[in-house]
């Protein structure tokens, strides 16, 4: 015998469900239809209405079946960008933690991404935070997140990144690596990745920057950050397959700090392949959204991120001097900000919380702006326009609501 109350709660839960199937139909549509305008006017405020995570599953679904529309098919010549030793077809990735667990390449590479990210993945399966553990910031355009590493384990994703390689080798796949929060020894976890995944991977990210998993950063340190190093180019040298090795930085150093990473970085025994600048910040400066979602703990992405993390690209470019390549992430929302990052001396970038506010076709619309940038600029490849204005995206500004390339 079921009760008045369950009938309601019952009808209740129907309704939100067919509500939410409509929503995400609605916003299927519009992210099909690749219109980042139209995703912005009608389907981003829908969305603020809904879970954020769910609707980061629904994008990894729609991208996993290929429910999105084939973006560019040839990205123009200009584009073509270097990873250090890797050549991708256009410089704009997808940043790591849309698709953790390695189930959406394929429709990320149909959509337009240059290359992918996956991850990041850690040896043990492990669920993450208790929910809720996204938040957007729509007066910010940003997102805090606190996922606290929820992945499906080295060997499920091991699995779906070999069947995916298999079928495009050429497709560049970087495995972002993390380490399990309960882990007695964390340097092994970052070992035990290279271990899985070298005969597959195309550059490996050692992220020691999520703010999600307690004292993770502390792995960043002058006293720390070496001994993590030489085991794991030690473990990536014993590998039948040499796979290049980056390394993932929070925003919130200091200049002591960029230094000695540096100096670390180029050191023998300690020297990587290439640095991903920035991950997520925990500063939470002039921020205009709710105050109760604002002082959520995690870590902030997106606009008020961008300034911050194109200075620290600058400031990097600068101390390595080319020696290595950096990737630039954080805040990017358009070509002209793609062109920043590329100015202050990122060889390449990454999104992902503009694909939250725009949907994945974006990456389309800043392909085409960035492509026509570059050529009013007098470039005729990316490589040429990397660290450009280096000296120059040094300087900090009060307000990070406008994009400040030259263009
Ligand atoms: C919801 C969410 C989850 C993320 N998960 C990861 C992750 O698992 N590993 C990682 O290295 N970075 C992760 N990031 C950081 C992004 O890769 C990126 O560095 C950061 O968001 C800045 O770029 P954006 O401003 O374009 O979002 C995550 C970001 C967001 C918004």
């Amino acid at each position: 015998m079921i009760s008045q109350r369950e009938i309601l709660w019952r009808k209740g839960k129907s309704g939100l469900k067919v509500g939410a199937l409509g929503i995400v139909a609605f916003g299927g549509i519009g992210i099909w239809s690749g219109n980042d305008k139209f995703f912005e006017q009608f389907i981003a405020p829908l969305l603020t209405k809904v879970d954020p995570e769910f609707s980061h599953r629904a994008a990894v679904t729609l991208a996993r079946f290929h429910l999105q529309k084939r973006g560019m098919t040839d990205d123009p010549p200009n584009l073509r960008a270097n990873l250090g030793s890797l050549v991708v077809s256009n410089p704009i990735g997808i940043a790591a933690g849309f698709d953790k667990n390695a189930e959406c390449m394929s429709g990320l590479r149909r959509t337009g991404y240059g290359w992918v990210e996956i991850g990041s993945v850690t040896p043990i399966p492990q669920e993450g935070n208790a929910k809720p553990r996204v938040f957007r910031l729509p007066q910010d355009k940003a997102v805090i997140n606190r996922y606290g590493f929820n992945n499906d384990g080295h060997e499920q994703v091991y699995m779906r990144v070999q069947e995916f390689k298999s079928q495009h080798p050429d497709y560049i796949v970087g495995v972002n690596l993390g380490a399990n929060k309960e882990s007695p020894n964390r340097i092994s976890d970052y070992c035990k990745g290279i271990e899985r995944f070298s005969n597959t991977a195309d550059y490996f990210v050692i992220n020691i920057s999520s703010p999600n998993t307690p004292n993770l950063r502390d792995l960043q340190k002058s006293e720390t950050l070496p001994e993590l190093l030489q085991n794991v180019m030690y473990t990536r040298d014993n590998q039948t397959r040499r796979v290049p090795v980056f390394l993932k930085v929070a925003p919130d150093i200091t200049d002591a700090d960029i230094k000695s990473i540096c100096k670390t970085v180029l050191s023998e025994g300690t020297k990587i392949d290439g640095i991903i600048i920035s991950n997520t910040t925990i500063t939470r400066d002039d921020l205009e959204s709710d105050p109760k979602v604002t002082q959520e703990s995690g870590g902030l992405s997106g606009k008020p991120l961008e300034r911050a993390s194109t200075i620290l690209v600058a400031k990097f470019y600068s101390e390595l001097n080319g020696q290595i390549p950096i990737i630039g992430v954080g805040g990017i929302w358009d070509g002209k900000d793609a062109f920043a990052k590329i100015q202050a001396g990122a060889s390449a970038v990454q999104i992902y919380s503009v694909v939250a506010y725009k949907g994945l076709g974006v990456v389309n619309a800043m392909k085409k702006e960035l492509s026509e940038i570059l050529t009013k600029n007098g470039y005729k490849s990316v490589a040429e326009a990397v660290g450009s204005r280096h000296a120059e995206s040094q300087t900090p500004v009060t307000k990070t609501k406008s994009s400040s390339a030259a263009v």
